[in-house]
């Protein structure tokens, strides 16, 4: 059991499923008081019941829409009166070459990954002002850190994410709102469903897709808790980022090896 986390109040947007489910019970776990969000209601109430009426709020929300993240906002504050804690775990994606990337799934991707967390930003950050405190959480990726052929809208949607979170660092310090940006690599969850066929079927991702969402969710909390600014998981991926920062040549035609080849442009996702 953490103490840091015993008696908080925290948000959690994409709790249905994957991360957000994991750190939702992991934030019940110890101790906290969790607002469950995403769309769809029933795995949220599965969920509630799973970790007890009494430590938990199901709040249905689509996060695209900003009158929902305020209703989001409201809803916890009503019941638990403050909001301790946000982590923006939403998120969608699906790949293909550019070229064959319908301009509506680009939308989507921007809508959802980008606008989504920037909806609950503006909804739950004047409650954190007012309190004087608080700490939130954006999801990124290392597709946020280093670019993969073939993820065009959500690779874009995820290094948007990077550039928030460190703008809002500075601009919420005065406040003392801390924000930890989290740059997953594979976590075993049904989003690993939206990648490229080839890199589905490389030799790498099959040894590397096996990360349990629930090691991610233990990572982020002990990570929130010392304050961390960023971590990325799992923690020997970090090596991988500085090397690309060195090496950005090297180390993407490396990975683009590693997953199977590049993508081309007008490459089709395939089941
Ligand atoms: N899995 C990975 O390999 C990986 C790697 C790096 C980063 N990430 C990031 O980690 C985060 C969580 O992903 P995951 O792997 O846990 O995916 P997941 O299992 O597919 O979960 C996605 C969650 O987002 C919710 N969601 C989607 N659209 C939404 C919307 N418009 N409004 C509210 N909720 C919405 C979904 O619930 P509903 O459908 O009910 O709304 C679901 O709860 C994402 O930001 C993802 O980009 C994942």
């Amino acid at each position: 059991m953490n103490h840091f986390y015993k008696d908080k109040v925290a948000v959690v947007t994409g709790a249905s499923s994957g991360i957000g489910r994991a750190v939702a019970a992991a934030l019940a776990q110890n101790g906290s008081n969790v607002v469950l969000a995403a769309r769809h209601e029933g795995p949220l109430q599965e969920l509630a019941v799973e970790l007890g009426a009494d430590r938990t709020l199901v709040a249905p929300t689509d996060v695209t829409v900003p009158e929902q993240t305020k209703q989001l906002a409201e809803q916890a504050l009503t019941f638990y009166d403050r909001i301790d804690l946000l982590f923006n775990c939403a998120g969608i994606m699906h790949n293909s070459g550019f070229g064959a990337l319908d301009p509506e799934i680009f939308r989507q991707h921007i809508e959802t990954n980008l606008m989504g967390t920037v909806n609950c930003l503006r909804a739950v950050i004047p409650l954190m002002q007012k309190q004087q405190g608080g700490h939130i959480v954006n999801i990124s990726s290392l597709l946020g850190r280093y670019p993969l052929g073939g993820t065009s809208a959500y690779c874009t949607s995820k290094y948007a994410i990077a550039g928030l979170s460190g703008t809002l660092r500075h601009e919420l310090k005065h406040d003392h709102i801390y924000l930890t940006t989290v740059f997953p690599s594979f976590v075993k969850t049904t989003m690993l469903n939206g990648h490229m066929k080839s890199v589905r079927e490389s030799r790498f991702y099959k040894m590397t897709s096996n990360y349990p969402p629930e090691k991610v969710a233990a990572a982020i909390l002990k990570g929130v808790a010392k304050r961390k600014r960023e971590l990325t998981l799992p923690r020997h991926m970090h090596f991988t980022v500085l090397l690309h920062a060195l090496f950005p040549n090297l180390v993407e035609n490396i990975t683009g090896h590693l997953l199977g080849g590049w993508p081309r442009y007008d490459q089709p996702w395939e089941p």
